[in-house]
């Protein structure tokens, strides 16, 4: 922990936050010290299935949780770039979890085209290999039709799912995009 050398922005849309996102936020406290949670607030994406304010809450409701995480955290909502999310919270470099090596190619073109673009560059963490299978999109697509998701998610999240499809659980268009 001494040798922490700065600040780091985490951006993802966590939609929701699920345990592999908090191990990275975990490693990259441990790593670099601090760290900015940014979560992407697209207006142009098909909605989120929590909006941008939920989201919020639920991330700083399980930062708070995990007491190690202490003051070390910070959540904001971010829209546009990432990298213009990076120059605004005054970061070292972006910080990435890579669960696979579909992950690996997707934020291997993101880190080299931030790098081109602004000098900003990505580190990437490594998961948890126990966490490595989860993933926001099938988190949402199992508690959707009243799966337990309860070992992939902090409890706040867990509960707050519930809730969302307790009353339509039917879902309103096919998900195309990679798993987050
Ligand atoms: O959790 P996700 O959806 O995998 O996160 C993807 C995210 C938000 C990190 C990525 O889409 C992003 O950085 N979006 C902001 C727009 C941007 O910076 N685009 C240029 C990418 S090279």
């Amino acid at each position: 922990m001494g040798r922490s050398i700065g600040r780091v922005l985490y951006p993802g849309s966590f939609d929701p936050l699920h345990l592999g996102h908090l191990d990275v936020i975990t490693q990259a406290v441990e790593l670099f010290g601090n760290v900015v949670v940014a979560v992407l607030h697209n207006h142009e994406k098909p909605p989120a299935a929590f909006g941008i304010e939920q989201r919020l809450e639920l991330i700083e409701s399980a930062i708070a949780a995990a007491t190690e995480l202490g003051a070390s955290v910070e959540v904001q909502p971010f829209e546009g770039l990432a990298v213009d999310a990076a120059t605004r919270a005054e970061v070292d470099f972006i910080v990435k979890g890579l669960r696979n090596t579909g992950d690996f190619e997707i934020e291997q073109q993101m880190a080299h085209t931030n790098w081109s673009v602004t000098g900003v560059r990505t580190v990437y963490v490594p998961c948890d290999p126990a966490l490595g299978y989860i993933s926001s999109r099938f988190v949402r697509e199992i508690a959707r039709y009243g799966g337990d998701v309860d070992h992939m998610v902090p409890a706040g999240v867990a509960g707050a799912l519930r809730v969302l499809y307790s009353s339509d659980p039917a879902p309103t268009s096919p998900e195309m995009t990679a798993p987050s």
